[in-house]
């Protein structure tokens, strides 16, 4: 299939922010997403004060500091900083949610084929010792309409479901997925829906309150390029009474005791609080850049990518051509073969990272553009992959 071409972007002028190795074409910021220099010194920064004097930082100064990029945050995201805290990752936000969620014998978790396997993990560990089972739902392929990939869902909703749990963008296959809809079907119905967003910050619009999710797990060191180590659990008001700490601390300093929700996730042992600090820093760049530019470029590269990787193996991707269904990631089924084995050999032979991966029995490619993207390596990656490809 070749289709008309596209014309690909400038090289962005914000990519001298990032210093990442020279001798690697990095195209895999959805999994690890670097932070560009101005976060990188905001984060050292503040570690440099808690390194220098423990006491006074982490006793006295880090309190406020916490509220402030927990403020900043929330406003980013579109809710009252009350209902949200900092975990380190998407992963433990997840956690928290199984680990308070009340789930009986009977009960059904329903999460769609697209979600992280690592998520599928969580919730099978939740539901197993109470009898409850996990339910997977096909979503269409392709997708095309909002009411279709709705309707699967929900046909597949059921008395006994008590929980749905989706991403707002998916991993395996970087859909972004309609989870507005989703939730208003979901608060019809009834049922709680927990949206796993590492994905999505930064990407789209994130508006918590509009939303109406009941939890919210995020990542901020993906597309926000915030710290790695830094990402937010977000519940709403109705649910924040059920929430449990799942590592259990003081919650706050001694003598107080905690009293609202946040509280008990305030302090859960020492860490180094620089990452979730050092937020604010990457919001402040993204406000530089301007979100709808950043938007654009990363889309203009992923449509670029998109297009020659269809005019590479003439095969149709999942969702159509339309930024309402993808972002910053391209993502292109590749002929059947070893998923592993290509990945290695993009890196090993062509210093290229890009995840290959192999999902519900097919093989495909996830190309992240970021900033420090440019033509030129989406054009290095089509010729790694025309002559790996007809090598196997
Ligand atoms: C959809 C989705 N959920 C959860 C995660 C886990 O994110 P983290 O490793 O930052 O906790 C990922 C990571 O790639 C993801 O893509």
């Amino acid at each position: 299939m070749t289709q008309s071409p596209v014309v690909p972007p400038n090289p962005s002028p914000w990519a001298h922010q990032w210093r990442l190795r020279e001798d690697t074409i990095y195209l895999n910021h959805g999994s690890f997403g670097p932070p560009p220099e101005p976060v990188r010194q905001a984060r050292a920064a503040w570690q440099e004060q808690l390194d220098r004097q423990p006491m006074d930082f982490l006793v006295r100064r880090l309190e406020p500091a916490w509220h402030e990029a927990r403020m900043q945050l929330a406003r980013f995201v579109g809710t009252s900083e009350d209902n949200l805290v900092f975990v380190p990752n998407a992963t433990a936000a997840m956690n928290i949610v199984a680990a308070s969620f009340p789930l009986a014998s009977g009960d059904e978790v329903l999460l769609t084929d697209h979600e992280y396997g690592a998520v599928r993990r969580i919730w099978e560990r939740a539901a197993r010792p109470v009898g409850a089972a996990v339910r997977i739902v096909a979503l269409p392929r392709p997708m095309e309409t909002v009411e279709q990939v709705v309707d699967a869902i929900f046909s597949a909703v059921s008395p006994q479901t008590r929980m749905l749990v989706v991403s707002h963008i998916t991993s395996p296959t970087a859909v972004i997925l309609p989870v507005r809809a989703i939730c208003q079907e979901a608060r019809r119905r009834g049922v709680a829906v927990c949206i796993d967003g590492p994905h999505a910050l930064a990407q789209v619009d994130v508006r918590l309150d509009d939303l109406d999710c009941d939890f919210y797990a995020a990542s901020c060191h993906k597309w926000l390029s915030a710290p790695f180590g830094s990402g937010f659990f977000y519940a709403h008001p109705r649910r924040q009474s059920d929430v449990n700490a799942v590592q259990l601390s003081w919650g706050v300093p001694p003598p107080r005791e905690p009293s609202a929700w946040w509280e008990e996730f305030y302090w859960s042992g020492t860490v180094d609080p620089s990452p979730y600090l050092a937020i604010p820093a990457a919001i402040e760049f993204f406000a530089q850049v301007g979100l709808d530019e950043f938007r654009r470029y990363t889309h203009a590269l992923a449509q670029y990518a998109r297009r020659r990787l269809i005019d590479l193996t003439g095969l149709t991707p999942l969702v159509p051509d339309d930024p309402q269904w993808y972002g910053s990631m391209a993502h292109v089924p590749l002929p059947p073969g070893d998923a592993a084995s290509l990945q290695k050999t993009l890196w090993e032979q062509h210093k290229i990272e890009a995840p290959v991966v192999s999902w519900n029995g097919a093989r495909y490619i996830r190309v992240s553009c970021h900033l420090y993207n440019n033509a030129d390596h989406i054009d290095r990656l089509i010729e790694a992959l025309g002559v790996e490809l007809a090598r196997e």
